[in-house]
């Protein structure tokens, strides 16, 4: 049997760092679903749809990725969809508190799933949205650290051309 598992995340926007964890992912597991998390209060710069389909572009040249929005629990979804495996991301020591609290409350809510930890490229270890809205907000150029299609739309959406 085959292994299918889940990458979650806000993907607000999908990065250049997402996309490296997407491509290695798909090195290790037979299916993978990329699990965008919705966003009710309207905190994010873009809709669930925008995010959806910035990852649906960026990932076009990879073999097939399913990609759903969700809200409630992450284990409730991977019991929805069939997943073994939850990939996170960790790019510097500075994430590992915090994943390793999720890691462990899914672990209680869900044992019989894994969470898995993956390094992206080092060339991407200090890019997070946040800090790309952020750059990209004040004009700086986020060129090689985002897909060209989210460049694109981070320029529409901040109304600089
Ligand atoms: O990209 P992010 O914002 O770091 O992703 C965080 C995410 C979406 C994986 C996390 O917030 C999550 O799993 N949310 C769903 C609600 C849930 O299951 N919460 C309990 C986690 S222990």
């Amino acid at each position: 049997m085959g292994v299918r598992a889940i990458y979650p995340g806000s993907f607000d926007p999908l990065t250049n760092g997402h996309l490296d964890l997407i491509e290695r992912s798909l090195r290790l597991v037979d299916e993978l679903v990329v699990a965008v998390v919705t966003n009710p209060a309207k905190t994010a710069l873009f809709t669930d749809d925008e995010r959806v389909e910035m990852i649906r572009e960026a990932t076009r040249h990879l073999r097939e990725i399913e990609i759903v929005v969700f809200d409630g629990l992450l284990v409730d979804l991977t019991a929805r969809i069939g997943a073994s495996a939850i990939i996170r991301g960790l790019r510097a020591v500075s994430d590992f508190e915090y994943e390793f609290q999720m890691a462990l409350m899914n672990r209680k809510l869900r044992e019989e799933v894994e969470t898995v930890f993956l390094m992206p490229h080092e060339a991407y270890s200090y890019i997070s949205s946040r800090l790309i809205k952020e750059v990209a907000g004040h004009g700086g150029s986020v060129t090689g650290l985002v897909p060209p299609g989210v460049e694109q739309r981070l320029r529409k959406k901040l109304h600089r051309g």
